[in-house]
């Protein structure tokens, strides 16, 4: 049956990896040297820094990973460094990057800015020594306001990190409360106008809505304290509860409200008050949840997403995109501090090889994050034409209002952007639907969610075969 809404259920993960199901590394230590071509260089790519640490845990949050305290007494972000540095060099010794041009540069986790002010430095002095930094490449530094003292301020200004993106969530102490956010609900504020202060102009912040007692009121007045702070980038994310989060559980045992449904006219409102305030800021909404001023997109995204250029993970959690192979390294930073420390690389999951198709599946829904596709682009790219290779999910999408067609290109309509992932999962190979062997194997952050989604029924999501070929005869 063929309802008014164009799926069946609508699909709210932020992003995607493609191909999601990986499996236990059965390679071992010579699967960098003997499977992966590290001699030829590859054109443009990015490096993500892992920093695998929080100073709470925050109650929802599935990219925690380790807790480090501040006295913290085993000297556990000693070790880690010692050993991401030693990863760093030996990674920086193949040709495929260091004679390639890298864009950009995300320390992430976890929590950047973590670190003390002489690891931070460490770290930077490491990764320039290593990697051929430029001055045009992108910096950035990812955390929390909590971890930003005048001493980190000031080496942060004058140190290559160019971009900070803060974890703000919210203004509100009650929601932060809620949340269990490591920061004061003033310091985010405090922070950015230091760092401001000290020539710092490209300032990123995550906000979240629709939190457990969250309402339109509260939302309103961050959005107002949003355009008071003269920032650069903004991302916007629909609070999710994953199962077995600390939140799921308080929730499950009646001990926080539950959230507002999603599809409410309050949450649909919250996203679009933010969408006008955004505009009325100057900041275009130029990827999904991504709003920025004019100059100021995320280049790490750009080619990490855009562009799909090979990306280098290095540290416990981080994933590496690398001659076609997507490669994960576990977040058990014991283990990783001690594989490193026996000099090997370490390599904990691997997607199988993509192979052309999924090349330009995988290009596809990462271009989508931007909402259009241009055929040039893509015959550039791949030799062939999108709608000869594609035409036959296009033109559902195109029935089906979600996508319009212009002379260049094909891009989203509005609907489109509303039911943005059940889009971009039109594209995932049928191959990959159902699959539940790599449900069980080492996966950890947003990948789990994901692996859990393609082995769910397709069904779900996009709604039946039938339906579909009976679209695509119109
Ligand atoms: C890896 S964290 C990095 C920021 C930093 N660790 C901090 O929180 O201050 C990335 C972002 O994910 C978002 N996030 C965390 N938990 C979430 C949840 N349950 N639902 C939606 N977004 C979430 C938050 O906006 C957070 O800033
Ligand atoms: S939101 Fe940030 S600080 Fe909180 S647990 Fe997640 S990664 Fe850590």
């Amino acid at each position: 049956m063929i309802t008014t809404e164009p799926y069946p259920e609508k699909c709210y993960l932020p992003f995607i990896f493609y191909p999601t199901a990986m499996w236990a590394n059965q390679y071992g230590n010579s699967f960098v040297d003997e499977h992966l071509d590290m001699q030829t260089p590859c054109g443009d790519y990015v490096l993500y820094v892992s920093i695998p640490f929080c100073r709470v845990r925050c109650k929802g949050c599935p990219y925690f990973v380790d807790l480090l305290t501040k006295a913290d007494p085993k000297n556990k972000e000693m070790a880690y460094l010692d050993a991401l540095i030693k990863d760093i060099h030996k990674w920086s010794q193949y040709p495929r990057w260091s004679q390639s041009r890298l864009r950009a540069i995300y320390i992430g986790g976890g929590t950047g800015s973590i670190l003390t002010t002489a690891n931070l430095k460490r770290l930077l002095d490491a990764l320039c020594e290593s990697f051929p930094v430029t001055k045009t490449t992108e910096i950035t530094l990812e955390g929390n306001a909590r971890d930003y003292d005048d001493e980190k301020l000031d080496y942060v200004a004058n140190s290559p990190i160019n971009r900070i993106s803060l974890g703000v969530q919210s203004f509100d102490p009650e929601v932060l409360k809620i949340v269990g956010s490591p920061h004061a609900a003033e310091a985010s504020e405090k922070v950015i106008r230091e760092l401001q202060k000290r020539g710092i102009v490209n300032i990123q912040l995550d906000m979240m809505y629709n939190m457990p007692g969250h309402n339109i009121d509260v939302w309103r007045r961050d959005l107002e304290k949003l355009k008071e702070l003269g920032i650069t980038h903004l991302t916007i994310y629909l609070y999710r509860i994953h199962e077995g989060t600390p939140q799921d559980k308080l929730i499950k045992e009646g001990r926080v409200p539950e959230m507002a449904d999603r599809e409410s006219p309050m949450v649909k409102m919250m996203y679009r008050e933010a969408r006008d305030i955004a505009k009325e800021m100057g900041f275009e909404l130029y990827m999904h949840n991504h709003f920025c001023k004019p100059g100021f997109r995320n280049i790490y995204n750009d080619y990490n997403l855009e562009h799909v250029s090979d990306t280098l993970g290095i540290g416990a959690g981080a994933y590496s995109l690398i001659d076609n192979y997507r490669i994960g390294t576990s977040k058990d930073v014991e283990e990783y501090i001690r594989t490193i420390n026996e000099g090997h690389h370490m390599i904990t999951t691997i997607s199988e090889k993509m192979d052309r198709l999924n090349h330009k599946e995988r290009y596809i829904m990462f271009t989508l994050q931007y909402f259009r596709i241009y055929f040039s682009r893509y015959r550039e790219r791949f030799g062939s034409e999108l709608m000869g290779d594609f035409g036959q999910i296009i033109l559902k999408l195109l029935h089906k209002k979600l996508v319009f067609m212009a002379e260049d290109r094909i891009e989203m309509t509005e609907l489109g952007k509303e039911w943005f992932l059940n889009v971009v999962l039109e594209f995932v190979n049928p191959k990959f639907w159902g699959n539940k062997s790599s449900r069980d194997e080492p996966n950890w952050s947003m990948n789990v969610v994901l692996v859990d989604l393609l082995a769910d029924n397709r069904e779900r999501w996009l709604g039946s075969v039938e339906e579909k070929e009976q679209l695509s005869a119109v």
